[in-house]
């Protein structure tokens, strides 16, 4: 796309974690700023995005324009209550599955203090809400993954992950003119080993876990289940399911006092 082809200025992307969203922004930005709070996802971010750079080197030497922009993230230690960077020093600060983590208050101001007048932040995230067999659509699954897994975890969601649940609506940010975003839908693939890892990462799972050491472990009987239903022979390194993702998008330019 056209505006693809133009930096556009400096992005601040704020719970940056590893940098796997913070490097999708380099194409598009002169410089490029990943914060977080945890200094070990910190060193991960500047691990791979060396790694990635080393590997694209190496590799495809066409590309070496884009590799040019990833030498210019920038990953810090800090907090996204107090963002470090100067003041009206950036057009944008992106949020990718982190803004439940932070106090709303003290995000908002932090994002009035280091927007340029009419700079915008973008805060995203995405819920999980069911696996397919291959693509494909089973009612018998779908309902399998609502009763074995989400019913018998989402009671024991914390504070935070209700505000993924309820896909932010209920995120006080200090904007007086949001927008939303509900229109877009991740879909991957893999095989049903890698969704019940997956399944395993999640702080729902976790957090099940440790409030219930000895009951059935619900990822592992969604496994089962999924086997009876789909094909009892096939292992589950080899059986193919696809994750769907709702994203939901809020979107907000800096309020300028007149
Ligand atoms: C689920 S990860 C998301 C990582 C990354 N944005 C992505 O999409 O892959 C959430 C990140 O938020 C970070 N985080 C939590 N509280 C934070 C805070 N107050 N300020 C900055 N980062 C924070 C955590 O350390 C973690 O790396």
């Amino acid at each position: 796309m056209f505006y693809s082809k133009i930096p556009l200025g400096s992005v601040v992307d704020v719970g940056c974690g590893s940098g796997q969203f913070t490097r999708s922004l380099a194409k598009h930005f002169d410089d490029v700023i990943g914060v977080d709070i945890s200094e070990a996802q910190i060193s991960s971010a500047r691990r791979l995005q060396h790694l990635n750079t080393t590997y694209v080197n190496a590799f495809y030497k066409a590309l070496i324009a884009k590799i040019k922009r990833l030498k210019l993230i920038f990953s810090r230690v800090g907090s996204g209550e107090a963002i470090p960077v100067p003041a009206e020093s950036t057009a944008l600060v992106t949020c990718a599955t982190a803004a439940h983590y932070l106090d709303p208050n003290k995000f908002g101001s932090e994002i009035q203090r280091v927007l340029k007048p009419n700079g915008c932040v973008a805060i995203v995230c995405y819920e999980l809400v069911s696996c397919r067999y291959n693509g494909e659509k089973v009612e018998e699954l779908e309902q399998a993954f609502e009763e074995v897994f989400m019913d018998k975890t989402t009671p024991y969601m914390d504070s935070f992950y209700h505000l993924v649940r309820t896909k932010y609506a209920d995120l006080e940010l200090p904007f007086e003119n949001i927008e939303r975003d509900d229109s877009y839908t991740i879909e991957k693939d893999m095989m049903l080993s890698d969704f019940i890892g997956f399944l395993k990462s999640t702080a729902l799972y976790q957090l099940f876990i440790n409030a219930n050491p000895t009951k059935p472990d619900p990822a592992i009987q969604f496994q089962q289940r999924a086997r009876e239903i789909l094909d009892v022979i096939t292992p589950v390194h080899l059986l193919p399911v696809t994750m769907h993702f709702p994203v939901f998008l809020i979107l907000a330019r800096k309020t300028v006092s007149k």
